[in-house]
C-alpha cells in the first residue's frame, strides 16, 4: 500500500507542466536560472519558458522556449544612465519605467497571448521577482506559484514572506553597506527603509495592479493579493556570503554558484596567451552590462595606465574596436569564456564590477578580486567581499579613480597570499551543502506541485494584524489594569490617611 502511494507520487511528479516567466533582459538575470530549466526538463517535466535569452539547446526536448529578446532594446539605453550615476538611490527610479515597458512588450507578445488564450494547463508557475504582477498566470491556470530571484532578496520580498527585516542588521541589497555600519550609514539605511516602505504603500503596487486590471479585467486581483498566495520563494543567495538571516521554511536559498558550468577548452589564441604568460595574468572585465567603452575618458586612461605599468600580462574584455590606448602587456578581446579564463592557473587576479555571478566565479576558482562596483547590488557585493577579505574595492562612483590606487590594489591582492586563501575557505564553505542549489530548487518545486501549494509553511506573522503583532491591545490592557489598580491603591491610601489622622486627632483630644 505504502509502495503504491509512493509510486503514485513519483509518477505524478515525473511529468508536471511548468511555466517559467523571466522577462528581465539581462544576461545575468537569465543565466542564473538556466541550470534550473535544464534540470527540470531533464527530469521529464514539460517546461515552457518565456525568456529574453533562450538556451536554444535542441537536446532539451522537454523545454519549449518563447523568446522576448526584443526587450533588450528597451533595457540597453538605461545602462548608460546608470554608468554615470552618482546617487545609488536613483537606480529604482531609472528602472521603473523600463520595467513597465518590458511588461507591455511581454504581454503583447503573440506567443504569450497564445498561452493565455489556449486551453493549456500548468501545474506550477515560476515568476521572476521583479515582475510579481505576472503571478496572475497562477490564477489563470489555477495552479500554485513560486517566485525566483537571481540575487538575494530585497527588503520588500523578505517583508512579504514574514522573514526577519531590519535596516541595520540587514541593509537592503541596493544600499552599499554590509556590517559595522557607522552612524551616518545607519541613518541612511533607516531613512531608506522608511522611504521604501512608505512608497510601496502609496504607489508601487498600484501601477502593477493597473496593469492587471488593464489586461486581465476589472475583477483581476491586486498584486498584493497575488504575492500573498505565493507558495515558495527561491533566492540566489548563500548565507556564508550574504550573511545569515532568520527566514521561514518557504524561503529557499539556492545560491552558491549554481551557474558554474562544466569546464570547456579555451579558444586556441587565449589558451596560448595564458599559457605563455608565466609572470601571471590580470583579467579585466566589467561584465555583460557595463561596457568598458562607457567608462569615460578619465577613468579609461587611469585604468589603462595602471594596467600598463603592471609587471604582469593583462587580458581586458573590451567590447569595441575603438581602443584609445594599447599598452604592450595588454591583450584586448571582445568576449571571453570567463569561467574558463578564471580557471587557468596563470590568472592571478580579476578586476571586476562585482556582479554576483562574476563574484561567485572568482570565489569558485579562488581568484582574488579588485572591485570597481557600478550600481544595483554591486556596491554591497563589494562590501561583502571586503568583509570576507577576498579582495579590495575602489568606490569610484563616489570617489573617482586614480592610476596608483588601482595599481597598488592589484599588486596587493596578488602578493598577499591571504586573499587567495580566504577565497578558498569561502568556496569550501559555500560548496559544502546537503544538495546542490539546482537540486534544492527542483526538489522544492516538485514539493509545491505534489501538495498543490505550501500554505502550511507560511509564516503566521502575515496573518495577524500589526497591532496584534506588536501586542498593542495587550499592552493597553496591562496599562489599564495598572492604572485602575493605582487609582484603587491611591483611594485606599487616602481613606487610610483619613482614618489614621482621625485616630491621631481622637487620641490627642
Ligand atoms: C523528456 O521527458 C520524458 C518524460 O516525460 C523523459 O522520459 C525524457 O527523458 C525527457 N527527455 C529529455 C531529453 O529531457
Ligand atoms: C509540452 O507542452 C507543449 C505546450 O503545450 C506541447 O506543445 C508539447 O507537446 C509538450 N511536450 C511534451 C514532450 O509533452
Ligand atoms: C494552442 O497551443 C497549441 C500547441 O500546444 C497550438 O498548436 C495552438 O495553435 C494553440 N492555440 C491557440 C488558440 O493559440
Ligand atoms: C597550455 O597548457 C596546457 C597545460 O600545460 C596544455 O595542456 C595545453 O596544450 C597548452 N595549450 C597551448 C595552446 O599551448
Amino acid at each position: 500500500m505504502l509502495l503504491i502511494t509512493f509510486f503514485n507520487l513519483l509518477t505524478f511528479v515525473s511529468s508536471a507542466r511548468i511555466l517559467g516567466l523571466i522577462p528581465t533582459p539581462s544576461f545575468s538575470h537569465q543565466s542564473a536560472f538556466w541550470p534550473i530549466w535544464k534540470q527540470l526538463s531533464l527530469k521529464g517535466h514539460n517546461v515552457t519558458l518565456v525568456t529574453t535569452d533562450p538556451i536554444n539547446d535542441p537536446r532539451l526536448t522537454n523545454l519549449t522556449e518563447i523568446s522576448i529578446r526584443e526587450a533588450y532594446k528597451l533595457w540597453r539605453p538605461m545602462y548608460k544612465d546608470m554608468t554615470s550615476l552618482h546617487d545609488h538611490t536613483k537606480v529604482t527610479q531609472i528602472m521603473a519605467p523600463v520595467l513597465e515597458s518590458v511588461q507591455e512588450l511581454f504581454i503583447k507578445s503573440k506567443e504569450v497571448r497564445a498561452l493565455m488564450n489556449n486551453e493549456t494547463t500548468f501545474d506550477l508557475v515560476m515568476v521572476e521577482a521583479l515582475f510579481p504582477q505576472l503571478l496572475i498566470f497562477g490564477e489563470l491556470f489555477q495552479c500554485p506559484t513560486v517566485i525566483l530571484m537571481s540575487l538575494g532578496g530585497s527588503d520588500r520580498i523578505h517583508r512579504g514572506l514574514g522573514n526577519s527585516i531590519h535596516p541595520i542588521v540587514h541593509p537592503d541589497i541596493m544600499l552599499p553597506f554590509f556590517r559595522d555600519l557607522g552612524f551616518k550609514e545607519r541613518l541612511t539605511s533607516v531613512l531608506s527603509f522608511l522611504h521604501l516602505r512608505f512608497k510601496a504603500f502609496l504607489q508601487g503596487r498600484t501601477k502593477r495592479t493597473d496593469f492587471l486590471k488593464k489586461y486581465f479585467g476589472k475583477n483581476a486581483p491586486d498584486v498584493s493579493q497575488l504575492i500573498d498566495k505565493v507558495s515558495m520563494t527561491f533566492f540566489n543567495s548563500h548565507p556564508a556570503l550574504d550573511g545569515a538571516r532568520a527566514v521561514g521554511p518557504n524561503t529557499i536559498n539556492f545560491g552558491g554558484m549554481v551557474h558554474i558550468r562544466e569546464p570547456q577548452p579555451l579558444p586556441k589564441d587565449l589558451e596560448e596567451f595564458l599559457n605563455t604568460s608565466k609572470e601571471g595574468v590580470v583579467y579585466f572585465s566589467l561584465g555583460s552590462n557595463v561596457k568598458s567603452a562607457d567608462l569615460g575618458q578619465d577613468k579609461f586612461e587611469a585604468i589603462a595606465q595602471a594596467l600598463g605599468e603592471l609587471p604582469y600580462k593583462v587580458l581586458w574584455k573590451y567590447e569595441s574596436d575603438d581602443i584609445p590606448q594599447k599598452p604592450k602587456n595588454i591583450k584586448f578581446v571582445k568576449w571571453t569564456p570567463q569561467q574558463d579564463v578564471l580557471r587557468h592557473p596563470n590568472v592571478k587576479a580579476f578586476v571586476t564590477q562585482v556582479g554576483l555571478q562574476s563574484l561567485e566565479e572568482a570565489i569558485y576558482y579562488h581568484v582574488p578580486i579588485v572591485m570597481l562596483p557600478f550600481y544595483g547590488d554591486q556596491e554591497q557585493n563589494a562590501k561583502k567581499a571586503e568583509y570576507k577579505k577576498i579582495g579590495k574595492a575602489i568606490y569610484h562612483m563616489q570617489n573617482g579613480l586614480t592610476k596608483d590606487e588601482l595599481k597598488s590594489a592589484i599588486i596587493e591582492v596578488i602578493e598577499d597570499p591571504s586573499y587567495r586563501q580566504n577565497m578558498k575557505s569561502l568556496a569550501d564553505i559555500m560548496l559544502d551543502e546537503p544538495m546542490s542549489g539546482v537540486e534544492k530548487v527542483v526538489w522544492w518545486s516538485e514539493y509545491v506541485i505534489r501538495h498543490k501549494g505550501a500554505r502550511h509553511l507560511r509564516n503566521p506573522v502575515l496573518d495577524i494584524p500589526l497591532y496584534q503583532y506588536l501586542m498593542l491591545d495587550i499592552i493597553a490592557f496591562f496599562i489599564l489594569i495598572i492604572a485602575v489598580f493605582s487609582v484603587l491603591v491611591l483611594k485606599v491610601l487616602k481613606i487610610l490617611k483619613h482614618l489614621v489622622s482621625g485616630y491621631i486627632k481622637f487620641k490627642s483630644e
